[in-house]
């Protein structure tokens, strides 16, 4: 997040470019390592009931994935107020409720606001919903024409016709296909999302969103313990739940946590997080999401430090090719969403993520599940392409590339309907 001097960002060029050219795709060259006990204390003492987990482990490794990893959220700051900008009971050809809803936050004499856009089932009195951000806007989700189009800054993307930072209609559903929008409908469940950049904008700049409005005087970025890009976002999913919790049409004991790819890492820190989320699904969340760092398989905990020097807090660089000296892994933030609903996927071409190590993470993380006696990822043999393992922890690798499909979501389904509904 601090700016290198100039000898040294050079030399850090030429490191990384010698360094991503030596990505490690291949099995036989991942590293002999110990994976980290879930169920064994930083001081050597062994947990063998919840109640130990509960009061002595969970709260030990949920501190050091804050301090070094996500970083911390200095203060709780609570909505402010709620408008729905706009509502339909008739949205989508009769089949849906729609209600776009603003939350505004305020402090430091600063304001942020960022709109939900909710599709609830007709008929329904409280749905339990899919919460989860995208990536382009709400209006790229659906070619649903009354969704609004966000001012915040976005990346821009020329296949999105997205210029000068600015979302305008030309990126009007450009994104339905990884939004299942009628299958979740049809299968009794609402649809909640958020444009990511509302509630932080994905920039190496903390001069903007909501890190703007929780710093000290005279602070104008995070000290090295504090939250970066996927914590804010993550904390941006716990205020939607605290408006749910307002909103009769939804039941707010059942919103799951989904997110994909630098969204999917968010959504397992929002469940970590926040225990009020009902369940949480990992789409090819990868590095810094479902993925062992350890392994070093795909992208490093160097390399993803490099390219977005804002998602995670500043101590994670000490990990950066150092990765023996994590006293974690991620199975253990999965761990800490147990005994909650899991659910882990991988794409097989999507390797930069890291599949095995994905998996691996939901089968070690599993313990944990069954101190509740509840079912994960027994195994350690990876299943087949295109077959589920559905359990209260649940994984599958699908055909194709790093993305979310109707297959992702037609599984979600099912295991929601098992384990959550
Ligand atoms: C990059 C990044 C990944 C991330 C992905 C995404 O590929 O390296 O860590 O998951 O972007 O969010 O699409």
């Amino acid at each position: 997040m601090k700016l290198l001097p100039y000898s040294l960002s050079i030399f850090f060029f030429l490191f990384m470019f010698i360094g991503s050219s030596q990505t490690n795709y291949e099995e036989s060259k991942v590293p002999a390592f110990a994976i980290p006990d879930p169920l064994l204390t930083f001081s050597g003492y062994t947990i063998n009931s919840v109640k130990k987990w509960e009061k002595v482990r969970r709260p030990e490794l949920l501190r050091f994935f804050e301090n070094d990893i996500y970083g911390k959220i200095p203060k709780n700051l609570k909505i402010d107020s709620y408008t729905i900008l706009e509502q339909d009971d008739h949205a989508l050809n009769g089949k849906a409720k729609r209600k776009q809803v603003e939350l505004t936050f305020k402090n430091n004499n600063k304001t942020l606001s960022y709109t939900i856009l909710l599709y609830l089932p007709k008929n329904k009195v409280k749905a339990p919903i899919f919460l989860g951000y995208n990536f382009y806007g709400n209006h790229t989700i659906t070619e649903d024409k009354a969704v609004l189009i966000s001012s915040a800054w976005a990346n821009n993307n020329k296949s999105f016709g997205i210029e000068n930072n600015t979302l305008t209609e030309a990126s009007r559903g450009k994104r339905t296909h990884r939004w299942a929008v009628e299958k979740i409908l049809d299968a009794g469940y609402g649809l909640a999302t958020i444009y990511y950049g509302e509630v932080d904008p994905d920039k190496n700049d903390f001069s903007d969103g909501i890190h703007s409005l929780l710093y000290q005087q005279g602070q104008n970025q995070p000290k090295p313990a504090e939250w970066g890009s996927i914590a804010a976002w993550s904390w941006g999913m716990a205020r939607a739940l605290d408006y749910f919790e307002k909103d009769a049409d939804i039941d707010a004991s059942k919103v799951i946590a989904f997110g994909h790819s630098r969204l999917g890492k968010t959504s397992l820190w929002a469940g970590a997080t926040d225990k009020r989320f009902a369940g949480v699904i990992s789409n090819n969340s990868g590095c810094g999401g479902a993925a062992l760092s350890k392994r070093k398989f795909g992208e490093t905990i160097a390399v993803i430090n490099d390219r977005f020097p804002h998602w995670f807090c500043d101590n994670f660089n000490q990990y950066g090719d150092n990765e023996e000296a994590l006293p974690v892994d991620q199975h253990q933030l999965l761990a800490l969403i147990a005994p909650r609903p899991l659910y882990i996927a991988s794409a097989e071409e999507d390797q930069w993520a890291d599949p095995r190590g994905e998996f691996l993470s939901s089968h070690y993380a599993t313990q944990v599940y069954h101190l509740y006696g509840k079912k994960g990822i027994e195994t350690k043999e990876m299943p087949m392409l295109n077959d589920p393992i559905h359990n209260t922890v649940s994984y599958h690798i699908r055909t194709g590339k790093h993305d979310v499909t109707d297959y992702d979501w037609e599984n979600y389904i099912k295991w929601a309907n098992a384990f959550v509904k």
